[in-house]
């Protein structure tokens, strides 16, 4: 039984703008232990273009995977015949990156003879609790990252129930942006929280969308749309924006989007069933103002609140080893027909999100 010998799994993601790979083993009694994760990102090489360029980026991928492999496995300390099975990111994202992945995966799997596994993306952000903190299913996980926000429902490593999204931008990128609006450099994320610490957050009253509605789903461009006539309305009665200006908005908009994420989150904690905890993960989970209110709105419900160390909340490949070995142990292993897929949403059954982000399409 493959349950019980030691796994070792290698995972790889290349599906946006970060090439990584990572080595995962799991004792033959269970106990998980991360020996390596290496992630090499691009954001020098997109910074002129005001967003990710998916030929650039898979370009750099195909040159780079192969030695981000070699130096995963060489942190290890292992070789390549001490790989059990290899997992790779087969969507959804920027079909060019994940092309590159899942044909080194295959080159590596055929070469070694060895069990390949294609991992949804969004899956792997899905399951980094399990990895960092042995969460047990059922739990409640927000991902909330630069192209997806989701609550979903995660009940096992291929159940998972959406029970709301955005239905045009991530906050991500909603940050990138008003970053860009302002003047700060990207990514957007950490200079906006950056600026807002010296910032007044009632002085501009910014819409918090969709608080009205029923339900978990969300939007963001409306907030984004906000930022830019503010900016544009104090550029035309002061010629400009000062640097308290700018820290003033900032902190107006995060506070927003807190708002809009906590009272979201109250609602879809009310809607998942007999979970264990409330997780985060995407490299918006990053934002301390944002982990602060999640982390009080789980205390109001007494329900466990998670959020993993940052470097395993944005986009890495111990993620994607982790998500291979769960199906990996399910017996849900792929062959050389595994298909590169531009979208592949996590819940099947749920109606297909409106909006296409500059990371790519929605799932
Ligand atoms: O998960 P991630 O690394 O990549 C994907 O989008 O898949 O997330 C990147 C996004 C960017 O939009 C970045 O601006 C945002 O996460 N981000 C943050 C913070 N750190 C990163 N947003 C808000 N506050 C932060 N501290
Ligand atoms: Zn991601």
């Amino acid at each position: 039984m493959a349950e019980e010998r030691h796994l070792t799994i290698l995972g790889l993601e290349s599906s946006c703008d970060d090439t990584a790979a990572a080595v995962l083993s799991r004792s033959a009694s269970g106990v998980l232990s991360l020996r390596s994760s290496v992630v090499v990102g691009q954001t020098a090489l997109h910074a002129d273009f005001g967003g990710v360029v998916p030929e650039l980026a898979a370009r750099a991928h195909a040159e780079k995977l192969d030695h981000v492999v070699e130096e995963a496995m060489t942190e290890a300390g292992i070789t390549r015949n001490e790989i059990d099975a290899i997992a790779v990111t087969a969507g959804p994202g920027l079909i060019g990156g994940v092309l590159s992945g899942v044909m080194l995966a295959k080159g590596l799997a055929y070469g070694l003879k060895k069990p390949l596994i294609g991992v949804n993306h969004l899956a792997g952000h899905a399951l980094t609790p399990r990895l960092t903190d042995g969460l047990d299913y059922p739990y409640l996980m927000l991902l909330v990252s630069g192209g997806h926000c989701q609550f979903l429902q995660v009940s096992g490593p291929q159940a998972f129930v959406r029970l709301g999204g955005t239905i045009d931008d991530a906050p991500g990128e909603a940050f990138d942006k008003v970053a860009r609006i302002m003047g700060l450099p990207q990514p957007g994320g950490p200079s906006v929280e950056k600026a807002a610490r010296s910032g007044d957050a009632t002085r501009f009253a910014l819409p918090r969308p969709l608080l009205d509605r029923e339900g978990c789903d969300m939007s963001f461009s409306g907030l984004k749309t906000a930022v830019l006539r503010q900016r544009d309305q104090l550029v035309a009665a002061q010629g400009g924006v000062t640097e308290q200006d700018r820290a003033d908005i900032c902190a107006s908009f995060q506070i927003a989007m807190r708002d809009v994420l906590a009272e979201k989150s109250r609602r879809a904690l009310a809607l998942a069933k007999g979970i264990t905890a409330f997780a985060v993960a995407g490299g918006v989970a990053a934002n301390q103002t944002l982990r602060q209110a999640l982390q009080e709105v789980a205390t109001e419900t007494d329900i466990r609140f998670v959020a993993p160390p940052l470097a395993l909340c944005t986009d890495n490949a111990a993620m994607i080893a982790m998500a291979g070995l769960e199906k990996y142990l399910a017996g849900a292993v792929d062959d050389m027909s595994l298909a590169a897929r531009p979208r592949w949403p996590l819940d099947q059954t749920a109606s297909a999100l409106l909006g296409s982000g500059k990371k790519g399409a929605k799932a």
